[in-house]
């Protein structure tokens, strides 16, 4: 694997990856690898001749209350993970490479970006937006893969990318990948580095709380009441504070008062001072 840092040599390196007409997939991350990431890497070698990822901790996209300095750094472990994955090219720009001397441009995506997420972190989807846009455009790869750990995120780069014409239109380009889970049902996050062992042992209760939510709406519990007691039980659990708990459409994010079936739960909750998200659907299968 290849590991580039400025724009000449990824020109040229993404180049000798194409020479032989090989389709390019992108997986953009923020490092700090686990097996959620890994997954992409495995659903994009699948789909594309050739993989590349890139490691850029964008701090456009952290509030200045937020963890961008405390953000785990591992480049040697990560470049270890993504060589064995059969990666072929890393993209870890320097930050000249991404925001150079002057820069001023902003992508924001409305509607989709508004509510959960983008209501608690004001300025960080114009911050994925603008990041991956510039991805997009550095590395331009055929498809780009995203989990769904960061379901918003995925419907704000789908519309930017749809609006601004950056993938091919087709809109298999942006592909979704499930959420991987550790044993106990929480989502792997880098995030979940931050976690004492009691906190790690109590976050569970996360999807275990949205799991039980999702049972009682299936039978029939009103949405209102039901809510009350996911926020209830985390916060019973060991959680300091519920962000959100609310249901919302999968593709527009509109929020929902009843459970449709399209609706999915989306929590955002904080343990110690760590946030923590996690989406499902309501009515599988
Ligand atoms: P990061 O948090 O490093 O995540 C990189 C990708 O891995 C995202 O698409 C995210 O949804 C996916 N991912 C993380 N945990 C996952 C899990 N448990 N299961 C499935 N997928 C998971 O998301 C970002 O970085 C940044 O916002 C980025 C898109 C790179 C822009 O800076």
């Amino acid at each position: 694997m290849q590991t580039v840092s400025t724009l000449p040599d990824l020109r040229q390196a993404v180049d000798e990856l194409r020479a032989d007409g090989a389709t390019l997939a992108l997986v953009p991350t923020m490092g700090a690898l686990h097996e959620g990431h890994l997954t992409l890497v495995r659903e994009a070698a699948r789909h594309a001749s050739r993989v590349a990822a890139s490691i850029f901790v964008n701090p456009r996209q952290f509030g200045a209350n937020e963890d961008l300095d405390a953000y785990p750094r591992q480049l040697a472990r990560d470049q270890e993970l993504l060589a064995r994955e059969g990666v072929a090219l890393l993209w870890a720009p320097t930050p000249e490479a991404i925001y150079p001397h002057g820069y001023a441009t902003n992508v924001s995506v409305a509607g989709v970006s508004e509510g959960l997420c983008g209501a608690d972190r004001p300025g960080h989807f114009d911050g994925v937006a603008t990041v991956v846009c510039k991805l997009f455009n550095q590395v331009r790869p055929d498809m780009a893969f995203f989990g769904e750990k960061d379901w918003q995120q995925l419907a704000v780069i789908r519309r930017m990318a749809r609006d601004l014409d950056l993938t091919m239109p087709h809109v298999d380009a942006i592909h979704g990948v499930g959420i991987v889970r550790e044993d106990d049902g929480l989502a792997m996050s880098s995030r979940n580095a931050y976690l004492s062992p009691g906190q790690r042992a109590a976050a569970a209760n996360l999807p275990a709380a949205m799991r039980d939510a999702i049972a009682a709406l299936r039978s029939g519990s009103a949405l209102a009441p039901t809510l009350a007691a996911l926020e209830a039980h985390l916060l019973q659990a060991g959680f300091d504070s519920v962000d959100y708990a609310e249901l919302r459409d999968a593709d527009s994010i509109a929020k929902l008062g009843e459970a449709t079936d399209t609706a999915r739960l989306f929590v955002a909750a904080r343990i110690g001072g760590t946030r923590l998200i996690d989406n499902m659907e309501v009515w599988s299968g």
